[in-house]
């Protein structure tokens, strides 16, 4: 069996979210487009899924991908071994928000599907590590379509909601930036430097 598909199989099955399969066509163009060895960052490794998949189709490209939870760290170098991309991949394990204040390595593309509320605080930091070409794509901004909901907000999402809220307008109205966000899957946020 294809050991993507495996990779697949397993997070459905230990209740792991992973990238959707329609959002996964979208990763998978991005990433085909980089040019070579670019520098990619990625923010939620989970068990190595979208990270295994943005470097199989951008061969000569490296990723850095950041990751709090153990467990996963663990699975996911286990997942990067089988597809012999570990040369080419550097997990940092800690609270994503922190690690990002100390990296300064320039990045071609960055793939933020961590802590949908910590979007809005890594922010300043992405937007320094991008190459003047980069793209940012930032997973699940509609939220269950909550985001752009106008009923009150379900209360255990409050925080996730506001947040994204808040990013989407910080995106917006930073004269650097332009963006478009893509009602696919969860909501895709496409963001590039002007
Ligand atoms: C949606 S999953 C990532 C899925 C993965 N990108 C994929 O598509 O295969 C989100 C991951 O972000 C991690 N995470 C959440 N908050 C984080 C933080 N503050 N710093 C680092 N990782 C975080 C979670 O532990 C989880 O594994």
């Amino acid at each position: 069996m294809n050991a993507l598909k495996e990779i697949e199989d397993f997070a459905l099955l230990n209740k792991i979210p992973i990238l959707l399969p329609e959002s996964r066509v979208v990763l998978q163009k991005l990433t085909k487009e980089l040019k070579s060895s670019s520098n990619i960052l990625e923010i939620g490794t989970a068990i190595g899924y979208s990270g295994c998949l943005m470097l199989l189709n951008s061969p000569k490209s490296n990723l850095t991908t950041i990751e709090k939870n153990s467990n996963m760290v663990k699975i996911a170098k286990n997942n990067f071994k089988k597809l012999n991309l570990c040369s080419r991949v550097n997990i940092l394990q800690g609270d994503a928000t922190e690690i990002l204040k100390d990296l300064n390595k320039k990045c071609d593309f960055i793939f933020l599907d961590g802590s949908k509320s910590q979007y809005v605080h890594q922010l300043p930091f992405l937007i320094n590590l991008m190459t003047d070409n980069a793209i940012i794509m930032a997973d699940n901004v509609l939220f269950r379509g909550m985001v752009l909901a106008e009923n009150p907000i379900n209360k255990k999402y409050k925080t996730i909601i506001n947040n994204l809220r808040k990013f989407i307008e910080e995106v917006k109205n930073n004269n650097n930036l332009k963006s478009e966000i893509l009602n696919i899957g969860d909501g895709l946020m496409i963001i590039k430097k002007i």
